[in-house]
């Protein structure tokens, strides 16, 4: 078993019924991501990124497919069993940051471990560190609405670290980020990826950071192609030309 990747995705399907229409969203991805592999999807808006990533975090089902986290199938699980594995594993980002906006920076970043009944002391100098570590310690005692939009992120960074995941899920982390703060919560990444071995998935459109990434897919026409476009290999070859000699 602890040969097994990380993460593997097999064959994963995913529609949207609207009206009499069935958006064919995800069709047949696959996917392995290695401990401490820091991968990049990249796609057009509407491509699937976020269900992708939605279905990798277990918080939706694919229609057809097999998810596997350290060898052992997911999919199928009740979802009890499910909410335990992301809370033990998995660190979210989501595209829209889903902060407490009543609740502290600290306050949110501590939630993850307050509701998992971690002790609080440890807890709270734990998320402290983090948020300075993004670049917040000033901020600590803000409440989360009255942060900006970029501030907003790296808090939502921070919440998802707190429990030392072994795999992030990001949608768009570094969106509302200034190129400073994005090196900042990259280098962090990386940090994390090489110290701890942390294993990253993120959905993003900057180009440079994809590009800093252990490697980059791209998500078109429901498929993951490698790299920054759709394989070639997919594609039927061109009938040969007479017109090369
Ligand atoms: N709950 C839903 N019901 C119906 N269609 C949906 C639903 N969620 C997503 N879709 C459709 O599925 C497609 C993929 O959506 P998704 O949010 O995964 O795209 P995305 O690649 O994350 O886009 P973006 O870059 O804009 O965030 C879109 O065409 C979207 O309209
Ligand atoms: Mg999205």
């Amino acid at each position: 078993m602890n040969d097994a990747p990380l993460l593997q995705a097999e064959a994963l399907c995913r529609s949207y019924r609207s009206g009499d229409d069935t958006i064919v969203v995800l069709d047949r991805v696959d996917l392995v991501v290695q401990p401490g592999e820091m991968t990049a999807i990249v796609g057009a808006s509407g491509s699937g990124k976020t269900t992708l990533l939605q279905i990798l975090g277990t918080l939706d089902a694919p229609d057809s497919g097999r998810l596997f986290f350290r060898g052992r199938e997911l999919t199928g699980k009740n979802e009890p069993d499910l909410a335990g594995h992301r809370n033990a594993h998995i660190g979210f980002i989501f595209q829209f940051h889903h902060l407490l906006p009543e609740f502290t920076a600290l306050e949110n970043v501590m939630m993850p471990g307050l509701i998992n009944g971690r002790p609080r002391t440890a807890l709270k100098e734990k998320a402290q560190h983090l948020l300075e570590q993004v670049g917040l310690g000033e901020r600590l005692h803000h409440r989360s609405g009255e942060l900006s939009g970029g501030e907003q992120q790296r808090v939502a960074l921070a919440r998802a670290l707190v429990m030392d995941p072994a795999l992030l899920l990001a949608d768009e982390p570094t969106g509302n980020l200034d190129a400073a703060s994005g090196n900042r919560v990259f280098t962090l990444l990386r940090e994390l990826s090489s110290n701890l071995n942390l294993a990253v998935v993120m959905v993003t459109h900057n180009m440079d950071l994809a590009r800093a990434m252990d490697r980059r897919l791209t998500l078109a026409e429901g498929r993951l192609h490698p790299d920054s476009s759709p394989a070639s290999g997919d594609r039927p070859c061109p009938p040969p030309t007479t017109a090369d000699r």
